[in-house]
């Protein structure tokens, strides 16, 4: 098994390293210091603190109602938990739309209060204003293009995105203008896998897929999607690798069983 105790720190340079070696990029998504921990432990390279929040977190159906203040919350959780790996932060809803002004304080605000790597958002030239602001600051930003859940209501569903060559053709002139504008990588969700693989092979900087083919320099999933702790979420892309939900049912069915049944605590587990 590989000592991940022994693998250094991860940095935007190192992600940099990473594609330039051709070694596939991991991210997954936490939320709160426990799980940060184990993921963090089992040598994730970058833990996301995504709007996904709003719904696995807090059981919203969109991630529009999730505040600033309760991403810094989950965001300082999660940088406690964790050791080795970089720790994105999502800017969510609201916070950066308005204009650059706003952005680069919405920015700060996750850096100081939580104590996170970078942050990411949604959007290619609408947000281009903004990215450049906060990166002038010194603040490391991750891009995310395709599905960007922050629009549904624009885009009125969550299916595949950028099928059709006008909208493909703006997403590689997004991933281009981010690029350029200094972002250290790129996430590219639900869209033709082929679209995301030439992407990737165009840029410099990583693109991290989540249903967007094998072509990416990286992945994420959900976490609570790829333990099977959200039933509910079931896209052809994801790849449940548990079923905690059943888990954790089982082990509360036991509980209840012993408690009721005068078993649990015995003699052993009292003073
Ligand atoms: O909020 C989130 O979890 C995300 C991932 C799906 C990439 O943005």
């Amino acid at each position: 098994m590989t000592d991940f105790k022994n693998l250094r720190k991860i940095t935007t340079h190192v992600l940099q390293e990473m594609k330039l070696n051709g070694e596939k990029i991991t991210m997954l998504t936490a939320y709160d210091f426990s799980m940060a921990k184990i993921i963090d432990k089992a040598g994730i390279d970058i833990i996301l603190v995504g709007d996904s929040a709003s719904n696995v977190m807090a059981g919203f159906d969109t991630t529009l109602p999730i505040t600033l203040d309760n991403m810094i919350y989950h965001a300082s959780s999660v940088v406690r938990g964790k050791v080795r790996a970089l720790v994105v932060v999502d800017l969510p809803f609201g916070t950066y739309q308005g204009d650059s002004k706003e952005a680069l304080q919405s920015a700060i605000r996750i850096m100081k209060e939580s104590g996170a790597s970078a942050v990411k958002m949604e959007g290619g030239r609408e947000i281009i204003e903004s990215v450049e602001r906060i990166l002038t600051a010194g603040i490391p930003v991750m891009g995310h293009l395709g599905l960007t859940p922050q629009s549904i209501y624009k885009f009125g569903t969550y299916t595949v995105r950028a099928t059709e060559s006008t909208e493909a053709q703006r997403l590689r002139e997004d991933a281009l203008l981010l690029e350029e504008a200094g972002c250290f990588g790129i996430v590219l969700e639900k869209i033709p896998a082929v679209l995301a693989g030439e992407v990737s092979k165009s840029l410099k900087i990583p693109t991290i897929g989540i249903g967007a083919g094998r072509h990416t320099d990286g992945q994420v999933l959900v976490l609570h999607d790829m333990l099977g702790i959200n039933q509910e979420f079931s896209p052809r892309f994801l790849r449940r690798y548990h079923n905690l939900f059943a888990e954790i049912t089982g082990a509360v069915t036991n509980y209840i069983h012993d408690v009721k049944n005068e078993d649990f605590p015995n003699d052993r587990e009292q003073y």
